[in-house]
This record gives C-alpha cells, structure tokens and sequence, in this order.
C-alpha cells in the first residue's frame, strides 16, 4: 500500500495539468467526428440486447416514432420483465447516452444506494467474520433501488415519448407473461432455497404452485401494477405511495430497515463520462462509482504502444494480464463512489502513470500479486444484463444494469411483483475481505449512509473516423476485462458479431490467477503462460484448492456503425441462445 502511494504521489509530481488535458481531449474528439469523411448519420436503428422481447420492445417504440432513449427505456424495462434473474426495478444500472442534438455524452448513474441502517457491524457474525448470508440474501443485502428513477430520468429529460407509452411493452410482457429460458429455470433451481425463504418471492415464483419450468408461461401481475404505477406517476409511483408503502413493509416485513426518507430521496446523478484514446480511437465509458473506466483506461494505455495482434498469443495474453493485474490491483484501494471520497482518478487514468505501470511488466515472467497471503473466494455465478443502442439520429445508449447475483436478493417484498437487489455486497463490508466476485475493498469502498457501492459494470462507446460502436456485458469483476477484450477486437477490425463471440480471458489482481474460457487458448499457450509463472485455470482443471474457471462467462451485446459503409450492425453474445439483435432501417 505504502509503494502504492508512493507512486502516487510521484504521478502527482511529474503528470503535467490534467483537467485541461481532459478538455483538449473532448475537444479533440469532436473534431475528428465532425472531419470524419463518412455519413454524419446511420441508416436506421440498431439495438442488441440480452432477450429477444427486450429488443423487440425497442424496436416497437422507434417505430411508433421514438428515439434511442424512449427505446432505451423500453429495453430496460422489459429487460425487468423478462431476466428478473439479472436485472430489474429492484435494481440499479447505469446508462451512457450520447445525445446527437447536442453533441454531448452523458452518463446516468442510477447505482443502488447504501440504507442508513445497513451498518458495517450488521454484515459480521459474532466471530466478527463477514456474515456471507445477510450481505447477498434477504433485506440486508438489498440497496435503495435505483433503476426506476433511471427510468423516469431519461424518458423525461432525453426521450420524445410519454413514459406511459415506453413502458407499454413491458406492462403489457408482464401482464400476459413470456416462456421461460433454460437459463431462468436454471438459475432459479441454484437459488431455490433463498427464493423460497419469502412470502411475497414465493408469490411471484410459485404461483402456479410448482417451481419455475423452463417453457412455462411466467406471467407478473403484480410486476405489471408497478409498472402502471411508475408509468402513470413517475418518480413519485415508485418512491411514494402504494410501491414504497408495499416495500418498506416488506423489507421490515423480512427484519430489514428502509426508511420513507430514504426512498423519496433517491436521486439518480448525471456524471461526466471517462474519456480517453487507444489508437486512434475515442473511449467514451464509465466513470466512479465504476471502476470500469478507470480499469478499461489504465489497461488500454499500458498496452498502447505494442501491437498486440502481431504478437504470438502467449506474449499477447501475458502482456494483457499484467495490464488486468495492475489494474486491479488499484481497483482495490482508490475506487469508491466519488460523492463520499476523493477517487484519483485523474492520475490513475493518466497516460503518464500508465507509463509507470507499463514499466513494471517484465515481458518474460509473471509478476506475483502475494501482497496479501491466501486466496480469495472463488467466482460465483454472475448476472447483470446489458443492451446497446445506435438510432438514425445518431443518439446512442449503452446501459448495463443488475440485480448483482442471480435473482438478487431472492426477496420480493409482497405485491411489488420485482426482486430486490443484493448490491450491499459490492461494498468493502469487512475491509480486505473478498465479495462473491472474489475483489476486495478498503476504506474507499466502505459503506455510508446513502453512498453507492463500486461497480464493475462498464457501459462503453468507441469511435474512430470510421466507425463508432457502443459495448457492454454483466459478468461481475469479468466485466472491465470482456468489455477491454471487445475494444481490442474492434481495434483489430472485427465485426460486431465477432467481437460479442471473442474468447475470454481475465485476471483481477487476487486472486493471482488467469482464468480462461474453454478451449479460450490453445494449450501450448496455457504452456507457456505457465513457463511464464503463470497460475492458469483451465476449465475442467482440478486446481490448488479445488477451485475450477467456468467454462464460460459474458453476455456481450453490441451494435456498430461503419460511416464509411454507412451500415449498421449488432453482435449478440452467442453463449446467450435468447438474445437478439434488432435493425430497423430509417424511412
Ligand atoms: N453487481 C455487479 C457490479 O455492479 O459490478
């Protein structure tokens, strides 16, 4: 830690102004858009997303004369219908617009926020030991939803359309229900024993008396009057009134303490997005309580001034994984929700620091990451859900949002209909010791009344004179890492559909291990990593400590605009059999 700060420091002695260098940089990057020698404008409507009802909800909405953002709101919403396994009202997310009037990217963080009751104390067993099954099941586990607000937030300030009308696809899925997927009927067999502790999920679960099947119809009812509710009043449907009444006495209901307060005073907050180049292009991506963009920064200026593609894979892979390494390690210190403290993130994205990191990386061997003895917990399932949107206009969106892990909480309070989050277990709870994505936190991403926990998810746009595309993905603290694969791959020219299918490979500091997808390297590469002093972890593997890598991980979903071309096109994660990608050319 002390090295750490040291370095720090000395980035703050050498690096040259950075504010200004920031404004030069947007700058610079509204000229080159402005000089880029294709369209000014696509050809119609692209958006992928995790689920073909969520996608087709957009689509029905740009048809019915919307623009990205009322069809944002509704993919998000039906996103909430339909994969209550990975996102929804209970829930938070963050959206990255870039409005094409204006010229102006924004980002709307909608991050859950942290109760006043949910102490640090309350999260430890009387050993004093982190209390695994209060931070991610039931009331405690939960943050103050803000999705919804999100919801209101961008209809209202950045749609053409009334609320009522974007919702309308997703009522209406809620209502008269969709087929279930293997991969919901799967997800709720692992969470059973949570989703059958309470009253009001059991309600929304088992309502046909039986467990959830996949290729049942899943029909909502309750879900569907919330939505009237937000559709109908806005912000005041959702944080006052018959919802926040229905959750505050579900959550105390389950030995939880929300406060009316708290509800009626959950804001979502407009940021400026994080911005920097990789050769030659403009990353427009998400800034603190993410730790996404500082990561994607960090990691891509490392690797700025080698050509990666022409590397052997081996010396690829390597040089990538010290960059993650890196990377996360100082996720681990400096990132937290800026409202609550001071998160360098000037100097951590700074190219000149970024050199400093660069130098450490010694090109033929793995750098250990034992600052901190033992391993952490493994990765456990990992959920979240991600769409992305390019409109004729130009406007674009790329929203990430989530429940965190499978279902959430596995608490519904009674006549909501939609699962709480279990978000309070992305904060530090017990400092040093690692959540269920197995990163750990200190004090800058300790819990406080009302401050948003650190997130991985990384909403993301990219652009060049030639193309922009706009890519994101739920998977947990494997976020930052698929997102900077994608940016590679479309640096190296790929299609949209080719970089949603793009193996994976991920390492987060601790613990010191490169996880791969199945058949991600070929095996010579896993030798020589290996030769490096690499731990890899191979799916079907036994490794030390019984830990084993998934086989796969990652829903991808992007869209991208040749200018050139002027063509649009989407890429949908194939490990996703219900995603889908929507095109709706401009009349
Ligand atoms: N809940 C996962 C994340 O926000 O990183």
């Amino acid at each position: 830690m002390r090295v750490m700060l040291r370095t720090l420091v000395l980035v703050v002695l050498l690096a040259p102004a950075l504010v200004p260098l920031q404004a030069c940089a947007e700058q610079a990057s509204a000229q080159r858009e402005a000089a880029a020698a294709g369209a000014t404008q696509p050809p119609g409507t692209a958006i992928a997303s995790a689920h073909a009802l969520a996608t087709d909800a957009g689509l029905e909405i740009i048809a019915a004369g919307g623009n990205a953002f009322d069809a944002a709101v509704a993919v998000s919403a039906t996103l909430s219908v339909v994969e209550p396994i990975s996102s929804g009202l209970g829930g938070g997310g963050f959206f990255l617009l870039h409005d094409a009037r204006s010229g102006r990217d924004v980002f709307v963080d909608a991050r859950e926020t942290a109760p006043a009751a949910a102490t640090p104390e309350v999260y430890l067993d009387a050993e004093g030991n982190l209390d695994r099954d209060r931070s991610v099941n039931g009331p405690w586990s939960a943050g103050i939803p803000g999705l919804p607000a999100a919801l209101v937030h961008v209809a209202e300030k950045y749609g053409r359309l009334p609320l009522k009308q974007s919702l309308a696809p997703a009522i209406r899925i809620a209502r008269d229900g969709f087929p279930v997927y293997g991969r919901m009927a799967r997800g709720y067999a692992a969470r059973r024993e949570v989703m059958e502790r309470y009253p009001g999920t059991r309600a929304v679960f088992l309502a046909d008396g039986d467990t959830v099947e996949e290729g049942e119809l899943f029909r909502q009812p309750d879900l569907a009057r919330t939505l009237e509710r937000l559709a109908g009043h806005g912000f005041d449907g959702f944080y006052r009134g018959e919802t926040a009444r229905l959750l505050l006495d579900g959550v105390r209901a389950e030995g939880g303490r929300w406060t009316a307060e708290e509800l009626a005073g959950y804001r979502v907050r407009e940021r400026e997005p994080l911005r920097f180049e990789y050769d030659g292009w403009q990353i427009v991506t998400a800034p603190p309580p993410s730790s996404g963009g500082v990561a994607l920064a960090q990691m891509l200026q490392v690797l700025a001034p080698w050509d990666l593609a022409k590397l052997p894979e081996a010396e690829r892979v390597h040089l990538t994984v010290e960059a993650m390494r890196r990377a996360y390690r100082d996720r681990t210190f400096y990132l937290g929700d800026p409202d609550f403290v001071d998160v360098p993130v000037g100097i951590l994205a700074d190219p000149a620091y970024a050199a400093g990191l660069r130098a450490s990386i010694n090109p033929d061997r793995a750098t250990p990451s034992d600052i901190f003895s033992g391993r952490p917990t493994p990765l456990e399932d990992e959920e979240t859900t991600h769409f992305s949107i390019i409109d004729a206009d130009g406007n674009r969106v790329a929203a990430t949002q989530t429940v965190n892990l499978l279902f959430g909480s596995g608490l519904v309070a009674p006549g909501t209909g939609f699962l709480l989050n279990n978000e309070m277990d992305d904060f530090a709870l017990k400092a040093g010791t690692p959540n269920a994505f197995g990163v750990m936190g200190f004090d800058a991403n300790a819990p406080e009344p009302g401050k948003r926990m650190l997130s991985s998810m990384t909403p993301t746009f990219i652009s060049s004179p030639d193309r922009v595309a706009v890519l994101g993905t739920p998977g947990g603290s494997r976020i930052i890492t698929m997102v900077l694969l994608g940016i590679l791959g479309y640096a190296d020219g790929l299609s949209a559909q080719q970089v949603a299918a793009l193996p994976r490979f991920h390492h987060q500091w601790m613990p010191d291990a490169v996880s791969i997808e199945k058949n991600a390297l070929a095996p010579e590469t896993v030798a020589a990593l290996r030769a490096m002093g690499h731990t890899v972890d191979v799916p079907g593997e036994e490794v030390a400590g019984g830990r084993r890598s998934s086989d796969s991980w990652g829903n991808l979903q992007t869209v991208s605009w040749d200018r050139r071309a002027n063509t649009l096109e989407g890429g949908t994660d194939p490990r996703n059999p219900v995603g889908k990608v929507g095109i709706r050319p401009a009349r």
